[in-house]
């Protein structure tokens, strides 16, 4: 699968199968997160990986209730471990590496058939709290892994045509 079939195929999947995720896909997963880039290539991060029944049922109460986060036979926790770093640009460097580290996890995972739903409705606090993460260490990101038990539709999207111009920012 080429990366633009991947993008293409990928979906947030909130409905699971009991089906493990296999030790060797999830290292692949893991493995696109080490080799991400990162601003000045400080990697400033850590990946939990929670597959733990208990644990995932305490994520759900963390996450809002969700409860498919506790269907899911994994949930990767992305943490920054130094979130002070703002880049020239005027933008905090470890909401953007995370970002990039968590969508190549999703990426590979998808190439790998796998189903994934990235979080962004969790209480932080919560989170630390259940997986011991000290206060300092930022959760940007979390998402959920495991074989898809739906096929969801592709999600509309605004059309290029409303989102690219040419040479200049242009306020439609
Ligand atoms: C930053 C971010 C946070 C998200 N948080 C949640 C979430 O907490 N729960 C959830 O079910 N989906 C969450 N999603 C998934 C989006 O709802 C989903 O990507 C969007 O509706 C488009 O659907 P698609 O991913 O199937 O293309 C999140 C996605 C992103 C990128």
């Amino acid at each position: 699968m080429d990366v633009f079939e991947a993008v293409s195929k990928r979906r947030s999947i909130r409905k699971y199968k009991d089906t493990p995720v296999e030790d060797e896909k999830l290292q692949n997963i893991l493995e696109v997160a080490r080799i991400a880039p990162s601003a000045a290539n400080r990697q400033e991060w850590k990946f939990i990986v929670v597959k733990n029944k208990e644990t995932r049922e305490k994520l759900v109460e963390a996450a809002n209730g969700q409860a498919f986060v506790g269907e899911a036979p994994v949930t990767i926790v992305a943490c920054s471990t130094e979130s002070e770093r703002v880049m020239p640009c005027g933008q905090y460097a470890y909401t953007v590496d995370i970002s990039i580290a968590v969508s190549f996890m999703i990426l590979e995972a998808t190439a790998l058939g796998l189903g994934t739903c990235w979080l962004g409705a969790f209480d932080e606090e919560k989170v630390r709290n259940i997986l011991n993460i000290p206060e300092r260490i930022r959760v940007p990101a979390m998402f959920t892994v495991g074989y898809a038990d739906e096929s969801p539709h592709q999600r509309p999207r605004k059309h290029l045509d409303e989102v690219v111009s040419s040479e200049k920012y242009v306020t439609w």
